[in-house]
């Protein structure tokens, strides 16, 4: 039997994956925009939708970042309101443990869930800067190296509270007059050196019991992180070498958690472009990545790198000459991906020695060394591509970051879907109601183990 695919929506938003200048691009922010790209995705019997967070607009040089789309509306709104308008799909929401505390977002997620018919995952960020962290009134609040700490006591507790109701203290019989079974439901009490909490969580059980929960660390810890607490990964592995090194990476941690290798799905971000030919996908590929790599844009990722003011520099010219500036990245405030350039010196001389081999323009090689395009092709090559990487154990799915809001998925849903459907390799339609229905993961119970009910 061949592993069935597990395929998801990412609502793109605030880096240059979204093209938000394309004429057919809408708004970021309008619900309607919401409502559509979940529609389109259900439309395609995708598993969940899913939502990324930032909780500071980013800077550069001083000021706001606006290149990209600029702000986004609260996680939980959205997924609420989506939840009205969408019958199936999961709603999967990227919360992070270091600003929050434990009951409201517990509650937050319980409630969610109810709403949703049991359709509600969260993804457990502990973002790493204290650049965002002057946005909660604490300034730099929690060092880099206590933040997986107070991630996995955040979620321990929220699993206390998810797992504080049984499911049979509401009776409400209305002959008796009796509302209650158990006098003190969702009682709880936690104490360790990040929460110091008791008394009783105020939403009952909720139909997942837990929301499917999701982490995105890619760190040693991060990855243990999940390999002990998570039901899925959101990772950015999604070439087939080197999503095959993290998935043997991470299913191999399972067993010292006690868990099993299926537990636990692995799902990277990827990026698509289709054409009727290869040709025709090949050079759209390139006109996206042109859009996405704006010459204002080749600058500024030049500077993310050299961690130096570089507008001056000619975006068609060669690199320049200089060499980054080593330490604590000032330039680019707020920005993840920073932190990837580990030897700033090193990879700059990579650089210069692929655009020197290849005659490439200090644009034409951010184009290149930024790619985000992971299957570009005809439908039947995608479709091909994506099964080809998931049987041979690169991931358990994708989830697919279109280039343009609100209607990008439409494409994948109407071209690829069906080819993958033929396959057998996708659901036909929706089996059950859940997102842990569609995931193929049991409820769990209060003691943590996994069962078939709760
Ligand atoms: C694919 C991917 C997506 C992520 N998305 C978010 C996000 O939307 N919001 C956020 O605050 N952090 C996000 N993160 C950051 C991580 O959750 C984590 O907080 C950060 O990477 C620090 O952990 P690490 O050192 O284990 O990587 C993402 C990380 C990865 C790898």
């Amino acid at each position: 039997m061949p592993k069935q695919i597990h395929l998801a929506a990412h609502f793109p938003g605030v880096n240059n994956t979204t093209v938000w200048s394309d004429p057919a691009s809408g708004s970021h922010i309008e619900f309607d925009s919401f409502r559509e790209f979940a529609q389109v995705a259900e439309r395609g019997k995708l598993d969940f939708i899913f939502l990324a967070e930032g909780l500071r607009l980013r800077e550069q040089n001083d000021r706001i970042y606006d290149l990209d789309v600029v702000g986004r509306p609260d996680t939980f709104t959205v997924l609420a309101a989506l939840a009205a308008v969408t019958d199936r799909i999961g709603l999967t929401g990227t919360i992070n443990s270091t600003f929050n505390e434990p009951y409201e977002v517990a509650r937050q997620f319980a409630s969610l869930d109810h709403l949703s018919g049991g359709r509600a995952a969260w993804n457990v960020v502990t973002s790493w800067d204290a650049f965002t962290g002057e946005n909660f009134r604490r300034g730099g609040f929690l060092a880099q190296g206590d933040r997986y700490d107070r991630a996995r006591s955040f979620l321990q507790t929220a699993t206390e509270l998810f797992d504080s109701w049984r499911g049979d203290e509401v009776v409400a019989d209305k002959d008796s007059g009796t509302f209650l079974a158990d006098p003190h439901p969702g009682a709880f009490a936690h104490r360790d050196r990040f929460f110091d909490i008791a008394g009783q969580f105020d939403v009952p059980r909720s139909p997942q019991g837990r929301p499917v929960i999701f982490q995105a660390g890619d760190s040693d810890e991060g990855r243990d992180f999940a390999a002990a607490s998570a039901d899925a990964i959101f990772s950015r592995h999604s070439t087939l070498e080197a999503g095959q090194a993290f998935y043997a990476d991470v299913k191999g941690r399972l067993p010292k958690f006690g868990r099993s290798r299926d537990e636990l799905l692995i799902l990277p971000a990827a990026t698509f472009v289709l054409g009727d030919t290869e040709d025709e996908a090949a050079e759209l590929a390139q006109e996206v990545r042109l859009a996405q790599v704006s010459p204002a844009t080749a600058i500024k990722f030049l500077e993310q790198l050299w961690n130096r003011d570089l507008s001056d520099h000619d975006p068609d010219g060669p690199l320049p000459s200089v060499d980054p500036v080593v330490g604590e990245n000032t330039i680019a405030r707020g920005r993840a991906s920073v932190r990837m350039h580990r030897d700033p010196v090193a990879t700059a001389a990579e650089w210069r020695a692929k655009a020197e081999a290849e005659g490439l323009t200090t644009r034409e090689l951010i184009v290149e060394v930024t790619g985000r395009q992971s299957f570009i092709g005809t439908p039947q090559t995608v479709a091909d591509t994506i099964d080809r990487y998931v049987q041979a154990d690169a991931s358990d799915g994708f989830i697919l970051v279109p280039h343009l809001t609100p209607g990008g998925m439409a494409p994948f849903v109407d071209r690829v879907v069906p080819l993958l459907q033929e396959r057998g390799v996708f659901r036909a339609d929706y089996e059950g109601t859940t997102l842990r229905d569609h995931l193929g993961l049991p409820l769990r119970h209060t003691d943590g183990a996994s069962a078939a009910a709760s």
